[in-house]
């Protein structure tokens, strides 16, 4: 086993609620072991494109830089989803920007700054990085991180619980102002192509329908929906839409696709919007939660389970443990190869309960 002296830590994709209460479990957990612990900023490109940093690509994690951010939301290192070194954007001699794996130069890099080990934490995208950085010959442990809680091998990433509480919060706001003005609400939330978000935070809030990526919807069996409720008093309607729903037969709505950037969704809830205008001739609005879900100060779940996650790191590497990443198995937190954790895209099961629990609710999923 080789012993480690001084560890490095990233933080890479879109932020959520929690990083920065797993850096300072790590630091503190690291700073009990008697190693040095640097933060590498904005992903990867504080290694890469070092020169970009005035104070340095690296930053140094003391005792006194992590002393009051458990409660923070953001992170202090910084993130990117534009720094992917698998797919990292270049111009090549025609001036065209194209994308190349600089694996090897990141992993040279942690080499040259007598990095040891790497703790990682970030989602899928940043879980294939760690696990090809491993496959590079750098020692490296996953924390899996993001609000959209689709990373298969952990039951729940940190982050989603925060997310799910505020949209849950922001429906019940809702609620009020479109009973006052008898309204079809459409609240469309984040979550890529998992309706975690949408399906937990609808259900939660009492939405009345909630359209989600696992199941295709019919807009006219929505509509249906809203004018079943009229009939029966109820003068307004909440509609959750997860960004990544789409309509049978479809496909779901891609804001931009650019070289070195991950796909953005978006958009879909001003459709079903318009088209549920148009079917009821309802008075309709449509509120677009965003990066509200990202932002703000962790649930004590979140917290919690970031700290826990941050230690576990930790003690894996002090172990010897090497391309694996921590997860979240109730009531354990246990290590899975990281190629486990990257082989899919963990959406919600048709049969699970919350869905049949919707169902036996009332709850329509435009199916
Ligand atoms: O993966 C987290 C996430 O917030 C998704 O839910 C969303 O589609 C995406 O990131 C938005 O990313 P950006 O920060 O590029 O807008």
């Amino acid at each position: 086993m080789r012993s480690i002296k001084r560890i490095a830590i990233t933080t890479g994709g879109g932020d959520a609620p929690g990083l920065n209460a797993v850096i300072r479990s790590i630091v503190l957990s690291a700073h009990n072991r008697g190693w040095e612990c640097v933060g590498i900023r904005d992903g990867y490109n504080g290694l890469l494109k070092p020169q970009d940093f005035p104070q340095g690509g690296l930053m140094p994690l003391d005792l006194s830089v992590v002393r009051g951010i458990t409660h923070l939301g953001g992170t202090i290192l910084g993130t990117t989803n534009k720094g992917n070194p698998l797919r990292f954007p270049v111009q090549n001699e025609r001036g065209e920007w194209v994308e190349v794996d600089v694996c090897q130069d990141v992993a040279d890099a942690i080499h040259a700054q007598e990095i040891d080990a790497l703790i990682a934490i970030g989602g899928d995208g940043s879980m294939e990085i760690a696990h090809a950085l491993c496959r590079k010959g750098v020692q490296v442990v996953g924390v899996p991180k993001t609000i959209d809680n689709d990373l298969v091998g952990t039951v729940i990433t940190f982050g989603f619980d925060t997310a799910v509480s505020f949209a849950t919060e922001c429906l019940d706001r809702l609620h009020a102002t479109a009973e006052a003005h008898r309204r079809i609400m459409v609240v469309e939330v984040m979550g890529r192509y998992a309706g975690w978000i949408a399906l937990n935070a609808g259900v939660s809030a009492t939405a009345d329908a909630i359209l989600i990526p696992e199941i295709p919807y019919d807009i006219g069996k929505v509509a249906a929906k809203v004018e079943e409720r009229a009939a029966r008093g109820g003068a307004f309607s909440i509609i959750m839409v997860a960004e990544g729903a789409k309509p049978i037969g479809g496909s779901a709505t891609i804001l931009e696709k650019t070289v070195g950037h991950a796909e953005r969704l978006g958009g879909v809830g001003h459709k079903v919007g318009a088209e549920l205008a148009q079917l009821t001739g309802k008075d309709t609005r449509v509120v677009v939660l965003g990066h509200l879900l990202r932002g703000g100060t962790p649930t004590s779940f979140d917290r919690l389970l970031s700290l826990r996650f941050g230690a576990a790191a930790a003690r894996a590497l002090e172990s010897g443990q090497d391309g694996v990443m921590v997860a979240l198995d109730p009531p354990v937190v246990r290590y899975v190869p990281l190629d486990q954790a990257t082989r899919r895209t963990k959406t919600v099961p048709l049969d699970c309960d919350t869905i049949l629990t919707a169902r036996d609710l009332g709850i329509s999923f435009g199916d």
